[in-house]
């Protein structure tokens, strides 16, 4: 009889959302932070285009999309590499810098694939507390163990849609041993990029890393194309670690004439922005908290587990799908995507006739 390695036995599935709406009720999903508006049309013209290759492996070396990122970016083409999704690059480095004999270091609330990726490489998942639902540096350096070898912190956080100042990933860098990698993980990055705040400079300091990827503002989920920007040596590691043929042609060239279509992308921040204040106010009116968020989500404060649980049963038997995240350790909260007008409309809808029926 197979038996699998002991830690990998121990793990439980990552937790994906359940999107099965009741019967005869039309899904309405706002669970997945996915964009509400389609890739550039642009970006779905190359692909179609690329098709006709498929026969070819994809370019290992993403040499177009990296050299599209470079000149958006102002950044070195060769210290990027490309990942299936961010979710694959963050695998990767818990594979390269954390084991048994190496811990991950993350805020409480963050990102749960970093405690996914801590124990599919057989590491400790230590977690630092937060202030008001944002990451405390303070905390994060007082958590810090002999052992600790990556320090993962997304920026914008998700699901807590808060954001640190630049300034303060600076004095944790400066913190932190040098030994212990910084991964600075930008999945909703281009959300906030007109604070004018970009973090790929810290780089420099040859033990950061920072991530970005194009299943958020770039409304290109399904393609499943992330990327990071990495120090010399640190990028030698990773790619030890990767599938050499991680992203297909067709995600590599869609990816590519995105990064090329700058104004679409910052169009639908615009858009996302928008409509993210509409939601907050409607919810707010009606009666409801949300935290102060940076990206494309809103986390509501729902007073209790149960309570929060409840909401969720009434939007679901609806057909609407928000986010629980017990998760990450806010079990009174649900995190809304920021979609259609309509679709958050309705979920207001449901949660003010939730309320006024006296739940839970
Ligand atoms: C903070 C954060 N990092 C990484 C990811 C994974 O993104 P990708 O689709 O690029 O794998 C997500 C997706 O929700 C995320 O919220």
């Amino acid at each position: 009889m197979t038996r699998p390695h002991p830690h990998i036995a121990r793990m439980s599935p990552y937790a994906l959302a359940d999107l099965s709406a009741p019967e005869g009720k039309t899904l309405i999903s706002l669970s997945q932070n996915e964009s509400l508006r389609p890739p550039s049309p642009k970006a779905i013209g190359a692909a179609a285009h690329a098709m006709g290759t498929s026969m070819l492996y994809p370019d290992p070396d993403w040499t177009d999309l990296r050299n599209a990122l470079s000149d958006l970016h102002g950044i070195d083409a060769d210290g990027i590499l490309c990942g299936n999704g961010s979710l694959d690059l963050i695998g990767c480095l818990a594979r390269v810098f954390s084991g048994p004999d190496r811990a991950v270091l993350a805020p409480v609330h963050a990102y749960p694939f970093f405690q996914t990726a801590a124990r599919m490489a057989d590491a400790r998942f230590d977690t630092a507390r937060e202030m008001d639902v944002t990451v405390s540096v303070d905390a994060l350096l007082a958590s810090v163990q002999p052992d600790t070898g990556i320090v993962f912190v997304a920026n914008p956080g998700n699901p807590t849609g808060t954001r640190i100042p630049k300034s303060d990933l600076i004095r944790l860098r400066q913190g932190l041993r040098p030994d212990i990698l910084l991964v600075v993980d930008e999945a909703y990055g281009e959300f906030s990029d007109h604070l004018g705040e970009m973090c790929f400079d810290m780089i420099a300091a040859g033990n950061t890393v920072v991530l970005r990827t194009f299943s958020k503002a770039y409304g290109m989920a399904g393609f499943r194309v992330g990327w990071g920007l990495f120090p010399p040596v640190i990028a030698e590691e990773v790619r030890k670690v990767m599938n050499p043929n991680n992203i297909p042609a067709s995600a590599q060239i869609a990816a590519a004439a995105a990064v090329r279509d700058d104004a679409y992308m910052r169009e639908t921040c615009e858009m996302t922005a928008a409509l993210h204040d509409q939601a907050a106010t409607g919810l707010r009116d009606a009666g409801f908290t949300t935290y102060p968020s940076f990206t494309n989500f809103l986390l509501l404060n729902l007073g209790s587990p149960e309570a929060a649980a409840s909401a969720d049963r009434k939007l679901r038997s609806e057909g609407v799908f928000l986010r629980p995240q017990g998760g990450a350790s806010l079990p009174h909260t649900l995190r809304m995507t920021v979609g259609s007008l309509d679709a958050m409309n309705t979920a207001i809808e449901i949660l003010t006739q939730w309320k006024q029926e006296g739940q839970p």
